[in-house]
């Protein structure tokens, strides 16, 4: 720093005359009277009480003059300072009011608009259905078991004691996907989910207590009783013991869950290739419970006056089953059963046309509500 010049008359130091500093102060008062946001006061800041504004330029001169000369201009410097910084935050202050203001109307949210103006759809009936009755098997301790919907040949039929000649395997049925090859199995899209058996067998050591739900394929044409692809699902346990009384027992708690608590099954015989000995089994009717039969001033729809509604297909499992899966038949009985959702579902919701249960159209979805 240079020494004080003692021959330097402050009243010459063009930057610390009064009126010099009062125009200084006077500029930036009104620098940050017209700044008219933030943005544009920032800029006024630092034009005017930065490194480089007037007054800290004239602030620094005041470290050159002579001692005398240094209390009265810095006292004069420091004063318009002092109205220029008091004057900055006034201004801040007022135009940061301004700015909330400005934000509470702008980003005000409207909690009175309605919130729900895209519907919230509903999920589709036979998913609803068959997550249904799956849970009324996982509530006895059932686990849920899936397969593929290309399953191969061997899985689909062959496992399950379907001969190769068997009808179900031909043309009319089946949607071949590959043509098997020697050893090697054909690749079909499965016609029902009883492979599911098959892998959980492969899968698991006895016993075994699987409920399997899915898609499967047939090569029906699309009416309003048939469908190409439908859903089935599937029941399947193998234990020390199990008889068709356990069959009997269980179906007859699966139609009490969800038909209610007075309803009952009966069996039929019949026949499958996986199962031996094969019934099939109907539920009372849930409306009539049987009272419409042989009166004719009570018909039902829903059972045709039948009293009973065909489900499915069930059995105890057969022993040549167990031994394509290396379960040992002497050790191990098993029972199974599987029905359509879909059929279920009409009888179940009053659904005359199983086209719109594949048509994806809301309007038939929506009515079924949101179940979760
Ligand atoms: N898989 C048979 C079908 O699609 C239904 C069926 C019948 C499943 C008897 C079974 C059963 O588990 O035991 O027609």
């Amino acid at each position: 720093m240079s020494a004080p010049n003692k021959s330097y008359d402050p009243v010459e130091v063009e930057t610390l005359k009064p009126e010099e500093i009062e125009r200084m102060r006077d500029e930036a008062l009104a620098a940050f009277a017209a700044a008219d946001s933030l943005d544009a006061l920032h800029e006024a800041k630092v034009a005017h009480t930065g490194p480089a504004s007037p007054l800290a330029l004239a602030n620094r001169e005041i470290g050159a003059l002579p001692p005398h000369a240094k209390a009265d201009a810095g006292k004069r410097v420091g004063m318009a300072r002092g109205a220029v910084n008091k004057a900055l935050a006034a201004r801040q202050t007022e135009l940061e009011a301004e700015r909330d203001a400005r934000v509470l109307v702008e980003e005000a949210v409207d909690v009175t608009l309605p919130y729900d103006r895209v519907p919230a759809g509903a999920r589709h009936p036979l998913t609803t259905m068959m997550e249904r009755v799956a849970d009324v098997f996982v509530s006895m301790g059932y686990e849920v078991a899936e397969g593929p919907e290309v399953e191969a040949e061997w899985f689909n039929f062959d496992a399950l004691n379907i001969a190769p000649d068997h009808p179900a395997r031909t043309m009319q049925d089946t949607f071949f996907i590959e043509a098997g090859k020697g050893e090697d199995s054909g690749v079909v899209l499965r016609t029902h989910t009883s492979p599911v058996q098959i892998r959980s067998l492969l899968h698991r050591e006895p016993p075994v207590y699987v409920v399997c739900p899915g898609r499967v394929y047939r090569t029906d044409e699309l009416d309003a009783t048939h469908t190409p692809v439908f859903h089935q699902i599937e029941l399947l346990a193998v234990d020390e013991g199990l008889t068709m009384a356990d069959l009997k027992g269980t179906l007859d708690h699966m139609v009490q869950s969800l038909f209610g608590a007075d309803m009952k099954t009966r069996l039929r015989p019949n026949y499958f290739p996986f199962t031996e000995p094969s019934a099939e089994m109907d539920m009372l009717c849930y409306v009539c419970k049987g009272a419409s039969v042989g009166d004719p001033d009570r018909p039902c729809r829903t059972c045709s006056s039948e009293g009973w509604i065909e489900l499915g297909g069930c059995g105890m499992v057969n022993p040549r089953v167990l031994t394509a899966c290396g379960v040992d038949p002497e050790k191990y009985s098993g029972f199974a059963f599987g029905f359509g959702i879909e059929r279920m579902l009409m009888f179940r919701h009053n659904v005359e046309d199983m086209r719109d249960m594949v048509e994806g159209d809301v309007r038939f979805t929506r009515p079924f509500g949101m179940e979760i």
